[in-house]
């Protein structure tokens, strides 16, 4: 995929000020797309100095301007004395900490997703061959109280082996090599839930492709260059 199809327009100015923007313009592309509601989710990114911007908490997220957006360093601290962080920050440390190749991270509550993990359905099943080749496996995390510094660690497992994943009964959480991209990952992540969740309900269940059409879309993913890390080529003891 080329470059122009993974980051945003760039609108000028300095790195600080470009994400800002992009952050409110990702958080209002979530809420009117129905991934969160009222003042949920949360979406960060790492600046090259190493500290974090991240969208502030309480506030609806589909209505932000770049002075909401809160400047923390990697210890929580605010910064510049603006807004207070989101109180969920806890898991975007946990995928920075993790991972060194993590820009940005979304953290929504698409229905879908939610609702699949709500029935104790597998997203980690291949059935979807698009999603397979370019998110993989969906995997749930254990269920963990959404606002509490604690909510981190309920992630940390799956972040070293998935850019993709379900908090359980919560929310989604997606990394990326920028904002774009893990957004990318929470729209892709949603929309192959919707159309799990449709199949489950006509059917009554739901049955993954056979065996060697899975091997053959991995093999498809490593030709088309996707190296973004899932649980279907590495379980992470899932
Ligand atoms: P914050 O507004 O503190 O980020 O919390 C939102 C949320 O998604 C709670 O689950």
């Amino acid at each position: 995929m080329s470059e122009a199809a993974t980051s945003l327009p760039q609108d000028g100015g300095d790195e600080q000020t470009r994400l800002r923007k992009a952050i409110c313009r990702i958080s209002a592309l979530a809420y009117e797309r129905g991934f969160t509601s009222g003042s949920e989710g949360n979406i960060s990114a790492k600046l090259t100095d190493g500290t974090l911007l991240i969208t502030p908490t309480a506030l609806m997220k589909g209505f932000l301007q770049p002075h909401h957006i809160a400047h923390v360093d990697m210890q929580g601290r605010v910064v510049d004395g603006g807004p207070s962080p989101s109180s969920e920050v806890g898991i975007h440390f946990v995928a920075y900490e993790e991972r060194s190749d993590v820009r940005a991270v979304c953290h929504a509550h698409p229905p879908h997703a939610v609702a699949m993990t709500v029935a104790g359905i597998d997203m980690q099943m291949p059935i979807i061959p698009e999603a397979v080749v370019s998110i993989g496996g969906i995997p749930t995390a254990p269920f963990g109280i959404p606002g509490t510094p604690d909510l981190g660690e309920t992630i940390r497992e799956i972040v070293r082996c998935s850019d993709t994943m379900v908090m359980k009964n919560h929310g989604s959480v997606t990394l990326g090599t920028n904002l774009i991209d893990a957004y990318k990952k929470l729209d892709m992540l949603e929309h192959t839930a919707h159309i799990l969740w449709l199949a489950h309900t006509a059917r009554g269940g739901l049955e993954p492709l056979p065996p060697e059409d899975v091997k053959r879309l991995l093999d498809t993913r490593r030709e088309l260059g996707f190296t973004n890390l899932n649980t279907l080529e590495n379980r992470c003891g899932l």
